[in-house]
């Protein structure tokens, strides 16, 4: 029997995740959009009404997946309620819930069994820490983690269609005012205010994704330290990131320096990737953003020892940050409710 699903928010994450539902023909009966407007919208070659989302239309859905924005005027903070007292079960990407106690955080290929705990809601983590727990998991069940640096180069679509959209704007810009002028003397900036970013994102890179806090950590950094703890279950790792902003459309980079509790050699851990579910291991490939787009795996590459300090490694994982990082992981949540 089918499910009657309703997404908020047709953005980036909200429309990919009309197209997972699709793609892994979820059984739904009945779907509904809603977004802060109504309107008609076009996507992959069918015809969709838009509702505007209102007090009054809650009723006879069972699962809720919230894309919308985060905070107190955001979507899930206003309505996941609402659906949730009328009987859906809600599943949210944005940040709002997932440290809540009794809210469970939830990425299937490593802690699927907190799906049957939910107590009508259910948080799909940030797109920066799925990728890395799905790289990481299956290595922290068999040798334990002791610690991970990580830096990740995020795209531009995880802030949103917007900001992807910003990015592109910004760089037509560039090749507009520069299209008669040779490399030496290029104007690299863009004229006026960054539409998105606090700098220009096009042909530059930025150190700041969220807000700044007190420790000079910022808030991207501390969603990977806190909800990864919670998905493995272990407070104990100690974790620390530096998250970068760059100028790509989709798929999020992570280079990881992690040390295991107990001996492990290369080959321990290769084979630990290599049988990992949701990790594409590439012993002897690159991986590029480009590449992972569209796809559902996370891929894992450039494994190395460290010389200098025992049971330390780094790899460089990359996934499409739309996908795994949202939809997907958020529909893999549903498939699970079934
Ligand atoms: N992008 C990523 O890679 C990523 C990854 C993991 C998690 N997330 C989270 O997923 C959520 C959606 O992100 P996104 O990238 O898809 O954002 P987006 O492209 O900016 O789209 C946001 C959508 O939400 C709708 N919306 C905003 N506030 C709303 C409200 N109060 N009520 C109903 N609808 C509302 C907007 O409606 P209108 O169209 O009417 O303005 C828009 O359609 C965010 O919480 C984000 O943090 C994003």
């Amino acid at each position: 029997m089918g499910k009657n699903i309703a997404i908020i928010g047709v953005g980036a994450v909200g429309l990919e995740i009309v197209r997972v539902l699709r793609e892994r023909n979820f059984p739904v009966d009945n779907l509904k959009l809603f977004a802060r407007s109504s309107r008609k919208i076009e996507f992959e070659g069918q015809a969709y009404d838009v509702e505007a989302i209102a007090d009054e239309n809650f009723d006879g859905i069972d699962i809720a997946l919230f894309a919308g924005t985060e905070g107190a005027k955001g979507a899930s903070v206003q309505y996941a309620d609402k659906f949730i007292k009328k009987g859906a079960v809600v599943i949210d990407n944005g940040n709002d819930f997932r440290l809540k106690d009794d809210v469970p955080l939830v990425v299937p290929e490593i802690n699927k069994d907190k799906i049957a705990i939910h107590k009508g809601l259910i948080a799909n983590p940030n797109c920066t820490t799925i990728q890395a727990v799905v790289a990481l998991g299956g290595i922290h069940r068999r040798f334990g983690l002791r610690q991970f640096v990580l830096t990740s180069f995020q795209a531009t679509s995880g802030a949103g269609k917007q900001a992807a959209i910003s990015l592109w704007n910004e760089t037509k810009q560039i090749a507009q005012k520069n299209k008669d002028k040779d490399f030496d003397s290029l104007d690299k900036k863009i004229d006026g205010a960054p539409e998105c970013f606090s700098s220009q994102i096009a042909f530059n890179v930025s150190p700041q994704i969220g807000s700044f806090r007190e420790d000079g950590f910022t808030s991207e950094e501390w969603k990977v330290v806190n909800e990864t703890h919670k998905i493995l279950g272990d407070d104990s790792i100690k974790i620390s990131a530096t998250c970068v902003r760059v100028p790509v459309f989709t798929s999020h980079c992570e280079a990881i320096y992690f040390t295991v509790k107990e001996d492990a050699s290369l080959e321990d851990i290769e084979e630990t990737l290599s049988e990992s579910e949701g990790v594409k291991y590439l012993k002897d490939e690159l991986c590029f953003p480009l590449d992972a787009e569209g796809k559902d795996e996370v891929f894992v590459a450039r494994l190395r020892k460290d010389p200098f300090n025992d049971k330390s490694f780094w790899l460089w994982c990359v996934a499409d940050n739309l996908r795994k990082g949202a939809a997907l992981n958020a529909v893999q949540i549903a498939e699970g409710l079934l």
